[in-house]
C-alpha cells in the first residue's frame, strides 16, 4: 500500500549566479534571469541571501527577484534590524532565519535558537504580522525543533551540510537525526524543508524523508550549470528527488 507522501518542492538558491557577476562588477550572468530559468525549468520557489557584507546577492536583486518571479521567493536572513526592515519592505512569501558570520565561508551550522529565544520570537512575530511565513534554519536536535514550535515558526529547514560531508557510519548517523527530525516537526505542525550542501549523489536519502516538503539547494545548480546549464541542472535534480519519491509511495 502507498503512503500518501505529500509533493516535494525544489527551492532553488541563486545567490552564487550574484558570486560570479559580483567577481568582475557589472550585471553578468543576473540572477535574475537565473531566477527565471530555473523556474521554467521546473523550481517550485527561489531562495536569496542577501547577507551583511553584501559578498553575493545585493538589496536591488532582493527587490528586482520579488518583482519579478512567479513563485515564491524564500528570503534568507539574519535576525538583525536591518535584514528584518528589509523584509518587511520587500514582503518575501517566506524568510528563514539563518546564523551570519561575517568571515564564514557559508551558513555553518543551524541557528542556535533556544539560545536567543526571545530575540527571534520577537523577530517572527514581526515578520508574521506582515503576512511572512518564517522560516528557522536549525540543526536536527529535537530541543532546538520544540523551540522552533514554541517560538510559533511556520517551517524549520533541516541542516544537511554535515549530511552531505560526512561518509559512512558518520554519515548514516547523520542522516537518521534529521529522519528523527523530521518527524518530531511534522508531529508539532512545522512544516519541514531540508537544505545545505546537497547535490546529486546526496538529494536521494533526503528527499526520501516523507514528512519533508521542500528542498533548498543552490551551489551545486550554479556549479553544475557551468557544464551541463542551469535548466538541465535543475530538471536532473528534480529527477533524482521524483525517483527517491517514488521508492517510498
Ligand atoms: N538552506 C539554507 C538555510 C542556506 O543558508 C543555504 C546556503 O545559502 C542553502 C539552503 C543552500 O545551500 P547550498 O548552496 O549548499 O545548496
Amino acid at each position: 500500500m502507498g503512503l500518501d507522501l505529500p509533493y516535494l518542492r525544489l527551492g532553488v538558491n541563486i545567490d552564487h549566479v550574484a558570486t560570479v557577476r559580483n567577481a568582475r562588477g557589472g550585471s553578468h550572468p543576473d540572477p535574475i534571469e537565473a531566477a527565471m530559468l530555473a523556474i521554467e525549468a521546473g523550481a517550485d520557489g527561489i531562495t536569496a541571501h542577501l547577507r551583511e557584507d553584501r559578498r553575493h546577492i545585493r538589496d536591488d536583486d532582493i527587490a528586482q527577484l520579488k518583482a519579478t518571479i512567479t513563485k515564491p521567493l524564500n528570503f534568507e536572513m539574519a535576525a538583525t534590524d536591518e535584514m528584518v526592515a528589509i523584509a518587511l519592505q520587500t514582503r518575501p512569501n517566506a524568510a528563514c532565519l539563518v546564523p551570519e558570520k561575517r568571515e564564514e565561508v557559508t551558513t555553518e551550522g543551524g541557528l542556535d535558537i533556544r539560545g536567543h529565544q526571545s530575540r527571534i520570537q520577537d523577530i517572527a512575530g514581526m515578520l508574521k504580522s506582515h503576512g511572512i511565513r518564517v522560516s528557522l534554519f536549525i540543526e536536527s536536535d529535537p530541543k532546538q525543533i520544540e523551540t522552533a514550535a514554541e517560538i510559533g515558526a511556520d517551517i524549520i529547514e533541516l541542516h544537511t551540510g554535515r549530511y552531505c560531508d560526512e561518509t559512512g557510519s558518520a554519515r548514516a548517523e547523520e542522516l537518521s537525526r534529521i529522519q528523527q527530525g523530521a518527524v518530531i516537526g511534522h508531529d508539532l505542525g512545522l512544516e519541514c524543508h531540508a537544505g545545505h550542501g546537497l547535490g546529486f549523489d546526496t538529494v536521494g536519502d533526503i528527499a526520501a524523508i516523507p514528512q519533508l516538503v521542500e528542498l533548498n539547494i543552490g551551489h551545486f545548480l550554479i556549479g553544475a550549470a557551468v557544464t551541463m546549464g542551469l535548466k538541465p541542472a535543475v530538471q536532473e535534480m528534480r529527477r533524482y528527488m521524483d525517483i527517491a519519491r517514488k521508492t517510498i509511495a
